[in-house]
């Protein structure tokens, strides 16, 4: 199976910064995808690094200039990642969906962070998945799945176990494009998922999710086409 994960930032690393338990964790899961005959393909967002840097940023200039400090924050990640994974990966950062794509025909893992202003990662990764086919898109973030609402503000929001991506569409439609800002799937990403067909699994980032989605036995969210 060709498989594209978005890996939120603030999973690979959180608050308290990174740890070389944590990253071991991640490779392990991600060698063992690859070593069943998987083509691997992970998109880095840039958790806290990147809010931080923004959140001081944006007092100086644009959102968009603040987006292109974000992206250098999901390339940081990602070449963390990157020394991490060895022989599986090549030590190169890919900034375009061709060279991610040559990476993948060589039988490495692709690991890539963000590609230009005004998205997140997340919709890198739904475009990446369209532009080489792949078979599946996981989003693997701090949430569990797709709510009703926003369950860090929201005390009834109820956890959607399968949806249609016109049904993602419009739930995520109103949320905000700003530098920084976060909601489960960037609107961008569920116009491109929409678009491209892609069945998509949201689920939360911890490595036995992530190696849940190949048998289908995760508690996200189906996103169907
Ligand atoms: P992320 O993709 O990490 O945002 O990009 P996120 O989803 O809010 O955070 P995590 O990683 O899941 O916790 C961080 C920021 O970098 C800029 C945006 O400002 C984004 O909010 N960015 C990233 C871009 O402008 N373009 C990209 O292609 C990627």
């Amino acid at each position: 199976m060709k498989i594209v994960f978005a890996l939120g930032g603030s999973v690979l690393m959180p608050k308290e910064g990174a740890s070389v338990d944590k990253i071991k964790q991640y490779v392990e899961v991600f060698k063992k995808l690859k070593n069943k005959g998987n083509s691997i393909c992970v998109v880095v967002g840039g958790g806290n690094t990147a809010r931080q840097y923004i959140s001081v940023a944006k007092e100086f200039t644009n959102n968009s200039f603040c987006d292109e400090i974000g992206i250098l924050a999901t390339r940081m990640n990602s070449m963390l990642l990157i020394s991490a994974l060895k022989d599986y990966c090549v030590k190169k950062v890919p900034e375009n969906f061709k060279d991610a794509e040559l990476i993948l025909n060589m039988d490495k893992i692709v690991v890539m962070g963000g590609t230009h202003p005004a998205h997140t990662t997340d919709a890198v990764g739904a475009s990446l998945a369209e532009y080489i086919d792949a078979d599946l898109f996981v989003v693997a973030t701090n949430v569990d799945g797709v709510y009703t609402k926003d369950p860090r503000k929201h005390d009834d929001a109820e956890k959607i176990k399968t949806m249609t991506s016109k049904e993602l569409s419009n739930l995520t439609i109103k949320s905000s494009i700003e530098a920084g800002s976060s909601s489960i799937v960037d609107p961008l990403a569920s116009k491109i998922i929409e678009r491209a067909k892609l069945k998509t699994i949201v689920i939360s980032g911890t490595p036995e999710e992530i190696l849940n989605v190949v048998d289908n036995s995760h508690n996200g969210t189906t996103i169907n086409p």
